[in-house]
Order: C-alpha cells, then structure tokens, then sequence
C-alpha cells in the first residue's frame, strides 16, 4: 500500500533544537549536558545504494538541501535522532544538509569509505589497498565532516571482515585505518570524534572482531589504534520473533561486558516482508538497553534489494511504503522521553589486553602488530 507525501503541504522539517555533540564515557554515548545516556533511533540514508554517491557528476545522500529538508521532515514523523550515511564526496559541501538534520534533532554516523577502487580496503589482501591515497581520501572525509556538532561518529570500515578466511587477514589493517583516523582526528579536531567498526554479524568471527578491536595494546587503553564503539549489522531478528529465537538473547550476553558502546549499525531483516518491526521492542526494552546503545533500521528509501521504507521518485516526490508506518506504530509504543533520560552510568571499564588467547577461532588473526602508516613507509623501510 502506498501512502503519497504530499511535500509541499508537509513543508520542511520542524527545527526542535540543535543537538548537543555526544561523547563516549565507558560503554555508552553520554549527553554532557544532562548527564544522560544516548539512544540511537536511527535510519540508514543513502538513496540511490551505492550508485547515490558519483564523484563524476559531483553527487552523493548530503549534498542536495532540498532533499535533505524533504527528508529530514520524513524521518521526523518517525522519531529518528541519527542518520547513517556510507558514500559521501569530500570534495563536496556538506553544510546545508548537516545543518538541516542538526536542526531536526538528527546525529550523523558517516562511513569513510566507498566501494570505488582506491577508497576502501580489499579485505583478502588488505596490503594492496592500504597506501596513501587511500588513506588521503579517508582524511578527507574526517576533514569534510569534523566541524558538524552533529557529527556521532566515524566507521572506519564495513563488514570488511565476512568470515575466518577475511578474519585472518583484514584485521590489523582496519585497526590501523582506526589508528590513522584517531590520529588525524587527534592533530586536526577540535574534539574527539568517536572512530570504530561496522561489523557482519556473522557469528563464527564476531566476538574475536570485537575484541581484535576494542583489546588495549601492552594493556594501554588510550593506544591509537583502540576502537572507540563497536557496531553490528544483524538481521537475526526476522518477522514475529523473540528475544530467543533472534538470539539477541545471544548478543546481549556476549556485549554484556563491552568496553565501548556496542549498537546496531543495520537491522531490519525484510524475510518475511512486509516487515512487523516487533524488533523494536525488544531492542529498546529493558532487557538490552543497559548493554545496547540502540540501532538504525536499513534503510531509508526503496533500492533493488528491497528494504526500504520510502519509494523516492524521478520528480522529487516521495511515497511512504507500508514499512514506513508499520515502523512508526512501533516506535509509538516507546516512550521516546523516558528511554533518553536515563543517567549515564558513570563506569569507566577496563578494555581486555590484546592477547594471541584473546582470540578464538582457529585461523582469524591474532597479531597485534600493526602495519605502519603509509606515509611513514619511506621512513620505515
Ligand atoms: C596525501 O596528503 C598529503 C598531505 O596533504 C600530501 O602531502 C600527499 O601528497 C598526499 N598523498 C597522495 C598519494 O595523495
Ligand atoms: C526480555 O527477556 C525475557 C527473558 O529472556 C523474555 O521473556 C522477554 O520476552 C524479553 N522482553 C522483550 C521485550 O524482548
Ligand atoms: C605480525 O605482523 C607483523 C607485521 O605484519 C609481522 O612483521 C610479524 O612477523 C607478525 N608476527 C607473527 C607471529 O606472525
């Protein structure tokens, strides 16, 4: 069933307030204003998929501030309080599509990357990819984006980890990638920009990816190479599931512990379709909330693999599909003001020591010698 937005009469979004910049304390995102923890309600934004960002005709998801407004407005009815953007043009201004979803009460979490050659790492030979335009361009992002209150954090890299044979090699190189950003961050920012990874949740390499990232080198936590958050992509959750059967039973047990926010960077499993969102229940309640820092649903507008939640047209028109007001029922049911005011917890939490014990699957890597910076490579050799 379609329901048409008529854009003109729905104007542009609502300004509530410009948001306050979240930091990390321990294993959450804190509002340093209210002391409270931060729950992501997040939608992934990035119309066109992967075609959305084309450097030859100078576009990518935040560069138009039509529709961002157009959107920005959308996303509203819905609640949502953080867009994931994963192609973006650094050569590209920002401005007016940060400040718009700045002024709807909207975080960014912005991916470095781009599945264009040069401008990701290869995940099976890692080393034929990490060289200095390549970490050039990732700067450049950090560059572009850094400045923007809104701004959560940054994803070092994407699923770049699939499986034991991409656990044995990648690695050491998306840690370093983390490293060269933090670096950057460091030496450029005027705060300190949370940087981590988005993983598969693929469940053989999952717990070592966390700890491959989140382990403090000779046991010291502020080591630059440290993940600042961990991120997954699950869709265990498919149709009328639970707790159980999801297994998200499963994940809050194996985060209980995390040194670093954990959340869902993508979840919205469309098997069945139409999708029933009861996930967000389940991951706003009690029982993952203490653990969880909440997730973004895949994704903002229909593409060929059919997860949308609008169709966006040819003549700038947007028609919400059946998904979209299933998913804002569901957040109905929350108490938006209740699960954002709870107090930070306060816990500083030691991060494991990277260890070869630490990791467990048999052939996922379990070395923490990291390769040098390709600019220091000259200097190294
Ligand atoms: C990377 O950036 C640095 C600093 O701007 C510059 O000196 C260097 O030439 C760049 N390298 C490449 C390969 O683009
Ligand atoms: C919370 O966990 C309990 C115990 O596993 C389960 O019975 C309940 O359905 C869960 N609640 C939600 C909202 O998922
Ligand atoms: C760990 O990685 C470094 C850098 O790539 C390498 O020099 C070293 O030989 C590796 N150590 C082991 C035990 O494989």
């Amino acid at each position: 069933m379609l329901f048409r937005a008529a854009l003109t009469a729905l104007g542009a979004a609502t300004s509530v307030a410009a948001v306050t910049t979240l930091e990390v304390e321990g294993a959450q995102f804190v509002n340093s204003d209210t002391g409270d923890a931060f729950q992501i309600i997040g939608v992934a934004y990035q119309i066109g998929g992967s075609a959305g960002y084309d450097p030859s005709h100078g576009k990518d998801p935040l560069s138009n501030g039509d529709v961002c407004r157009r959107d920005a407005a959308l996303l509203q009815m819905l609640g949502i309080n953080t867009i994931r953007v994963y192609n973006l043009d650094p050569d590209l201004n920002h401005d007016e599509c940060a400040s718009i979803f700045n002024a709807a009460g909207m975080y960014m979490l912005i991916d470095v990357n781009s599945p264009l050659v040069g401008e990701s790492l290869n995940s099976l030979e890692p080393w034929t990819s990490y060289y200095e335009a390549y970490v050039n361009r990732t700067f450049a992002i950090v560059e572009n984006f850094k400045n923007y209150p809104n701004l959560l954090a940054f994803f070092s890299g994407n699923e770049v980890i699939d499986a034991v044979k991409t656990g044995a090699t990648a690695p050491p190189y998306i840690r370093a990638v983390t490293r060269d950003l933090k670096n950057y961050i460091k030496n450029h920012a005027d705060r300190q920009i949370p940087v981590g990874y988005s993983a598969a949740d693929v469940r053989s390499v999952l717990e070592d990816s966390w700890n491959y990232f989140q382990c403090a080198i000779n046991g010291n936590k502020n080591d630059m190479s440290r993940a600042d958050i961990f991120a997954l992509n699950s869709y265990s959750w498919c149709g009328n599931s639970n707790f159980h059967d999801s297994s998200y039973d499963q994940l809050v047990e194996l985060f209980t512990p995390t040194s670093v926010p954990v959340f869902y960077s993508e979840f919205g499993c469309n098997t069945p379709s139409p999708r029933i969102f009861t996930e967000i229940g389940a991951i706003y309640g009690s029982n993952m909330t203490a653990v969880f820092s909440g997730g973004v649903v895949y994704e903002y507008s229909q593409e060929a693999n059919n997860y949308g939640l609008v169709q966006v047209n040819d003549d700038g028109t947007v028609d919400l599909l059946a998904d979209f007001r299933t998913l804002q029922n569901q957040y109905a049911k929350l108490n938006f003001d209740s699960l954002q005011s709870v107090k930070a917890s306060g816990k500083s939490i030691t991060p494991p020591t990277c260890s070869e014990s630490l990791i467990k699957e048999d052939g996922f890597n379990n070395n923490f010698t990291l390769p040098v910076p390709p600019s220091r490579r000259s200097e190294a050799d």
